[in-house]
């Protein structure tokens, strides 16, 4: 497969070809970092729903192996695999570990109609071969809520010493079933959670606060990324915060890896709604994966709250790094002046927009907007349809001691925007422009850049 084509994004995943929507069982094995996600073998538009599979030692770079779960017929109902998680059978539950490889298991949605159920597949080989347990058979049937019940989430709790899973199962009013399990298949009713946001994809994931070991809560959050912090007993979850929002744009449907190494917690989100990629810019796939982000908890002056910032793993795919220092935004002055060849980038700055109505960057097939009397920073965003709209990245944000920070990075098709170190974050797919040429500068005032920075990445396909 090449990915070299003009609009395939070079850094983000994307199907070799064909419709992607969620990502599904992220695990680390000890070595590679497994993405399966939803995907439509046979066309660009959503349908077909089969576990496609990827690897990758450093969340950057990954292989597209062959197809993980492919849709069944088991006792005269046939169904596809919907969403859901995988883990690493560490201590051998399951109890169908073949010499040293550890098994991993995949727990998924069997949709099925009139009623969806959880199943689960398993591998002895790494992942390259599934079966199904029980021939596909359920392993937690319909709670008899809501018919599309769905996305299993299932982890290891140290704590408690049990494998525990929580799914959604109601939507008015909003439910979310936690169970318990000592061997991955028998699963116990343990609690249920009541949210009317809840909905779709639930995660659950543990961090310390400010990275204080003594001090590990657990955030729950839902397909849209609402969310919420608390603490997990090994059955219930209870809630000490508000519910909570930390994304904008397309981010949707987002997962971590499950047993990730020093407990990190990466994240990453289907950009969705995006416009078929395939009909508009001559490019095998359609729908993409946003970057990797790391989660972290950090008390603010508003309480504890979750941050996303692109992996650390971002540098090894970076090839040259400008840098800025305060610098005056008046006619003539221009940092990308010298810089026009630019495509792919991770942009960082910190500026002072002072009286300036706007703070235009003109970046590589997108321009963003700062625009002051609104709080906004505005993209040339993309409908599904195709068409060209002002989108808005990123809402309230104001000055903190006068200045705003930003981080941008820039893909073929797509630009992710976080601001204050990912306090908050926006996934956008725009409709990419052809730049006269590149700039930042401010109109109607002079603003002020403090620190630029402007990294120029290599495509990851390489
Ligand atoms: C979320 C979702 C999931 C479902 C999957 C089907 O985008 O609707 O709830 O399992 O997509 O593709």
């Amino acid at each position: 497969t090449s990915y070299d084509q003009r609009f395939r994004p070079q850094f983000h995943f994307v199907s070799k070809k064909n419709w992607l929507n969620d990502p599904n069982g992220m695990v680390f094995d000890g070595k590679n970092y497994h993405l399966f996600f939803q995907h439509n073998p046979n066309g660009t538009e959503w349908g077909n729903m089969t576990w496609g599979h990827a690897i990758s030692e450093d969340m950057i770079h990954w292989k597209q192996l062959e197809h993980a779960l492919l849709p069944y017929r088991v006792d005269r109902r046939s169904g596809t695999i919907f969403s859901g998680t995988a883990v690493i059978d560490h201590n051998n539950s399951l109890g169908k570990q073949v010499g040293d490889t550890k098994t991993i298991c995949a727990f998924f949605t069997f949709a099925a109609p009139p009623s969806f159920y959880q199943a689960m597949a398993y591998s002895t080989d790494g992942g390259l071969t599934w079966t199904y347990w029980n021939d596909g058979r359920a392993i937690v049937d319909n709670q008899g809520f809501d018919n599309g019940e769905r996305d299993p989430k299932v982890f290891w709790h140290e704590a408690s010493g049990k494998w525990v899973m929580s799914l959604w199962v109601q939507r008015d009013p909003g439910r979310v079933r936690w169970f318990t399990s000592t061997n991955l298949v028998d699963w116990e009713f343990a609690s249920d959670l009541m949210r009317d946001w809840a909905f779709e994809c639930m995660d659950v994931v543990f961090l310390p606060v400010d990275g204080d070991p003594e001090n590990v809560k657990c955030v729950i959050y839902d397909a849209s990324f609402d969310y919420e912090i608390g603490t997990f007993d090994g059955k219930e979850f209870h809630v000490e915060s508000d519910t909570l929002k930390n994304a904008r744009g397309s981010y949707y449907a987002a997962q971590t890896f499950n047993q990730a190494p020093n407990g990190r917690a990466v994240q990453i989100g289907w950009m969705r709604g995006g416009p078929n990629s395939a009909k508009l810019f001559d490019v095998p796939h359609n729908q993409q994966m946003a970057f990797p982000v790391e989660l972290e908890l950090k008390s603010t002056p508003n309480g504890v709250r979750l941050f996303c910032s692109p992996i650390s793993e971002i540098e090894t795919l970076v090839s040259e790094t400008h840098q800025f220092e305060n610098l005056s935004l008046q006619e003539g002055v221009n940092p990308l002046d010298g810089l026009q060849n630019l495509d792919l980038i991770d942009l960082e700055i910190t500026f002072s927009p002072g009286v300036a109505d706007e703070v235009v960057f003109n970046l590589p097939r997108t321009q963003l907007r700062f625009v002051s009397d609104k709080h906004q920073l505005l993209c040339n965003g993309i409908s599904e349809s195709g068409e060209r709209r002002e989108e808005i990245c990123l809402d309230q944000l104001t000055e903190r001691d006068g200045k705003i920070h930003l981080r941008v990075l820039v893909d073929r098709l797509s630009v992710e925007t976080y601001a204050f170190g990912g306090e908050t974050f926006s996934a956008n797919y725009i409709s990419p422009i052809q730049q006269e040429k590149l700039s930042i500068h401010s109109i109607g005032g002079s603003a002020v850049i403090h620190d630029l920075r402007i990294r120029e990445l290599q495509s990851a396909w390489k």
